[in-house]
C-alpha cells in the first residue's frame, strides 16, 4: 500500500475547475456508491439539526466483510454519517434524519423497528474507550444479558472469553477478569471495548476514530484486529489518518461540508482521486 508521500506524488486526474464548478450544484458522488453483496445501504440520506443541513442526501452502500474508511475535514460530518447508521441520532435532540437506511432490506427507521436491539446488530465503538465502571467480565457480559444471548453462566463465561479471544485481549486479562475495566491501559480498554461490542453478534461494527487516543503500537494491535473482524463483520469506520484508512480499509468514502464527494477502492482514491477536492484533502492542500 502507498504511504501519503508517494501518494503525493503520484496523484494525477484531478477534475478540471469547470468540471468542479457545475459539481457544486449537482453534489454527484464521482465513483460507485453500491456493492453488489450490500450490508447496509443508505440513500438520499439527509440530517439536520434544527434549522441546520449536516448532511446532504448521501447515498451509500456498506458491503458484508469489507472495511469502509469514512474520511474528510472536521465538521463535515462523518461522525453525524455513522450515527445514523444505528439511530445514535436519535439520542440527540432536534436531530433529524430522512432518506432511507437499509440494513439486510429491512429499513432501520421504521417506526415498528426498536433502536435497541438494532443497536446489537450494528455496533459502536467511540473514539475515547469508554468501558463501563465494572469488571472486565462485567463489561463483556452486560450486553448478552441484556439480550438474552445465553441460558446459564457456563455459555456466558465460554461467550466473555470466545469475544475477549477474538478482540485479541484474552491472555492479558484472563487472570483479572474481576478487576475493573477502567484500569486497563486505553489500547487495552479500546480492545474491551471491541470485545462488548462482538459479544452481543454485531453484523456491522461502526468505529468512530478508535485509535485517536492510542499509541503507535496499540493502534497497530487495533488494527490488525479490524482486518481479522473483516472474515466476519461489516466495519464502517472513521479515520483522520489517511495511513491507517489506506492499511485497514478496502474502500474509502470522502465526505466534504456534508457532501459524499467521492467513493472508491482505497487504492484508487489515495493514488488517483478523480475528484479536485478528494486530491487536496489527501495531498494536504485542505483541512
Ligand atoms: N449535536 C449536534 N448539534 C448541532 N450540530 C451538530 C451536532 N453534532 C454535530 N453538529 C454539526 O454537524 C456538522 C458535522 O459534525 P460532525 O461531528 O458529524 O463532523 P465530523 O466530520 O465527525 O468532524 P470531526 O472530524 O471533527 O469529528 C458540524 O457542522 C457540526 O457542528
Ligand atoms: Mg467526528
Amino acid at each position: 500500500m502507498s504511504t501519503v508521500v508517494e501518494v503525493m506524488e503520484k496523484t494525477t486526474g484531478a477534475m478540471s475547475s469547470a468540471e468542479l464548478a457545475g459539481e457544486q450544484h449537482s453534489r454527484a458522488t464521482v465513483g460507485d456508491f453500491t456493492v453488489a453483496d450490500a450490508r447496509m445501504a443508505c440513500r438520499e440520506v439527509e440530517v439536520w439539526y434544527g434549522p441546520k443541513k449536516a448532511i446532504n442526501g448521501v447515498s451509500l452502500d456498506i458491503g458484508k466483510n469489507e472495511v469502509l474508511s469514512m474520511i474528510g475535514p472536521s465538521g463535515c460530518g462523518k461522525s453525524t454519517f455513522l450515527r445514523c447508521l444505528n439511530r445514535m441520532n436519535d439520542t440527540i435532540d432536534g436531530c433529524r434524519v430522512t432518506g432511507s437506511i437499509l440494513l439486510d432490506g429491512q429499513d432501520i427507521y421504521d417506526k415498528s423497528l426498536d433502536p435497541v436491539p438494532l443497536r446489537a446488530r450494528v455496533g459502536m465503538v467511540f473514539q475515547k474507550p469508554n468501558p463501563f465502571p465494572k469488571s472486565i467480565y462485567e463489561n463483556v457480559a452486560y450486553g448478552p444479558k441484556i439480550h438474552g444471548l445465553t441460558n446459564n453462566r457456563a455459555e456466558l463465561d465460554a461467550l466473555v472469553e470466545s469475544s475477549l479471544r477474538k478482540a485479541g485481549l484474552w491472555d492479558e486479562v484472563k487472570d483479572r477478569l474481576d478487576q475493573a475495566g477502567t484500569g486497563l491501559s486505553g489500547g487495552q480498554q479500546q480492545r474491551l471495548c471491541i470485545a462488548r461490542t462482538i459479544a452481543v453478534s454485531p453484523e456491522v461494527i461502526l468505529m468512530d476514530e478508535p485509535c485517536s487516543a492510542l499509541d503507535p503500537i496499540a493502534t497497530a494491535i487495533v488494527e490488525e484486529l479490524i482486518d481479522e473482524l473483516r472474515s466476519q463483520y461489516s466495519i464502517a469506520i472513521v479515520t483522520h489518518s489517511m495511513q491507517q484508512a489506506a492499511r485497514v480499509s478496502q474502500r474509502t468514502a470522502y465526505f466534504h461540508l456534508g457532501d459524499l464527494i467521492e467513493i472508491g477502492e482505497t487504492n484508487d482514491i489515495f493514488t488517483s482521486p478523480k475528484h479536485r477536492l478528494t486530491e487536496d484533502y489527501i495531498t494536504g492542500r485542505f483541512g
